[in-house]
């Protein structure tokens, strides 16, 4: 399994520290989040990481050149304009052929292993995708990708799990399909870098990572995973503040 840890945003939600330091090095103790980050993808079993980083983050490579545990199993690709989530993802595609675990490099979850536990899901499932979820406020739905799934989604509480027949990205509140959004965390099917690679742009003029999941369900299972833990938006500085909180000074919650 490769995992995928998009991390080239621009960081406009936490200026003006991101100025110069990117959201995914704020210290979380004594690492930065992003190292929490890759310390999940290995405990859920991924043999290899890719991270895709633009040109002003240099210091992101800089810092794992001196992780000599991770040499030559972190590779760095560069997103060299912003064309959205799903543009990232596909900057990473070269070589990966198995099951793809992606984890956003701006959430950190709290509780146990998001990962570890979407790919239990998926083993228990054929190896299907599986997308992590949580419930969201509904005033708020508008600001995450959202599914609609197979069986009442009224029932789907934390460690639920459910089959995903649609997902619209960043919907007007009145016609999102329910209140589960898209968490941070996808194990998808490799098929997914063909999709991305013929995407046109949706939600903001962007190549979304939604809209090609979104097309992969139309060939392949999909399985939505509401995770026990809780999501930290560390991409501003409350969600921040709530994840320094939740983690002790090694970077472990
Ligand atoms: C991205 C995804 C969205 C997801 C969100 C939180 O949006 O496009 O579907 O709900 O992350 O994981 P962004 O926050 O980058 O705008």
């Amino acid at each position: 399994m490769t995992a995928i840890i998009p991390a080239a945003g621009k960081g406009t939600r936490f200026l003006p520290v991101t100025r110069v330091v990117p959201k995914e090095m704020l210290p979380i103790g004594s690492k930065p989040a992003i190292h929490c980050i890759v310390d999940e993808a290995i405990a859920a079993g991924a043999d290899d990481l890719v991270v895709v980083i633009s040109g002003e983050k240099e210091i992101i490579r800089r810092y794992f050149d001196g992780e000599p545990s991770l040499n030559g199993r972190i590779r760095f690709v560069l997103q060299k304009e912003q064309r959205g989530l799903g543009h990232a993802v596909l900057q990473a595609a070269e070589g990966i052929a198995g099951p793809v675990l992606i984890l956003l490099g701006d959430a950190l979850v709290t509780g146990p292993n998001p990962s570890r536990e979407m790919v239990a899901v998926s083993r228990a499932n054929g190896g299907a995708s599986v997308i992590g979820l949580e419930r969201v406020p509904k005033e708020k739905v508008g600001r995450y990708g959202i599914v609609a799934v197979e069986r009442s989604q009224a029932s789907l509480e934390a460690g639920g799990i459910a089959r995903i027949v649609d997902l619209v990205e960043k919907p007007a509140p009145c016609s999102a399909p329910s209140d589960l959004a898209i968490a941070g965390r996808y194990l998808l099917d490799p098929g997914i870098f063909g999709l991305l690679a013929t995407q046109s742009p949706g939600h903001g003029g962007e190549i979304q990572l939604t809209d090609a999941i979104r097309r992969l369900l139309a060939t392949k299972p999909v399985y939505g995973y509401v995770y026990p833990g809780r999501r930290q938006d560390i991409g501003n500085p409350q969600g921040y503040l709530k994840a320094l909180e939740a983690f002790d000074e090694n970077g472990r919650s």
